[in-house]
């Protein structure tokens, strides 16, 4: 595991960096993307380098790393709009390319469907998570075991309270979610972790230095031959 501590802003531009080098390399390369606020620095800086033909997703496959359930894709809040919104309207990605689990048909066949596209995919090359502030990733609450793959899953309280800031009002959050297993996440060849901000110092202190326990579900990655995690002063502030 690398630790890289920088500005949000360097964060940014450096992993943005690790994308067009894996896509000069890897046109066709397999990018699993993240939601929430700490990608949004990294998504302007892909558009950017986009904008500057220095970067080319056209042969790139996506997949997202999950989705509310009971929302359909033109809710204003289903991720699917979020990742529309902020990287994939502004891109060359084809649209056939880009996957998210469904929100609205949660059975147990769409679940597999989903790994079954990774797999056929040719398995993540880039995952991209962030971190929740009680260590979840994806959806993946505390107590997620580590052989878990998609899956429907109920969020907690302080996922739901976290998340509420998108929403009216707090009975409009989502109660369930799809969310790639922790072991979908651990099967990518490389992954990028970003924390920005002292409310996540916690969690990222102990993901990386704590027990590798599902009471800590970020933990695993320890056990990841292949991740960095990019962490601004405030994240990393309490090591
Ligand atoms: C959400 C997402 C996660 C994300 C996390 C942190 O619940 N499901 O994928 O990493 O919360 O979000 P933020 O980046 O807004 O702090």
């Amino acid at each position: 595991m690398r630790l890289i501590f920088d500005t949000p802003e360097n964060i940014a531009l450096r992993a943005a960096k690790r994308y067009s080098d894996l896509l000069a390399a890897k046109p066709n390369a397999v990018l699993a993307f993240a939601t929430g606020s700490t990608p949004l620095g990294l998504y302007k800086q892909l558009i950017e380098l986009y904008r500057n033909k220095e970067i080319s997703f056209k042969e790139a496959i996506t997949f997202n790393l999950d989705e509310y359930a009971g929302i359909g894709r033109e809710h204003p809040q289903s991720y699917y709009r979020f990742m529309m919104e902020h990287l994939f309207s502004h891109i060359d990605l084809d649209p056939s390319r880009i996957h998210l689990p469904s929100g609205t048909d949660v059975s147990d066949a769409a679940m597999h469907g989903y790994e079954d596209a990774i797999k056929s995919a040719g398995g993540i090359d880039l995952q991209l998570l962030g971190i929740g502030n009680n260590g979840h990733i994806g959806f993946n609450e505390p107590g997620t075991p580590f052989a878990s793959q998609t899956h429907l899953v109920t969020l907690s309280d302080s996922t739901r309270i976290a998340n509420a800031r998108f929403f009216e009002t707090m009975d409009k959050v989502p109660t369930r979610a799809v969310t790639m297993g922790i072991r979908t996440v651990m099967n990518a060849r490389s992954i990028i972790m970003i924390a920005l901000g002292k409310s996540k110092a916690a969690a990222v202190h102990s993901a990386l230095f704590g027990e590798v326990t599902p009471s800590c579900p970020a933990s695993v990655l320890q056990l990841h031959p292949n991740v960095e995690v990019y962490l601004d002063m405030a994240a990393g502030g309490e090591f």
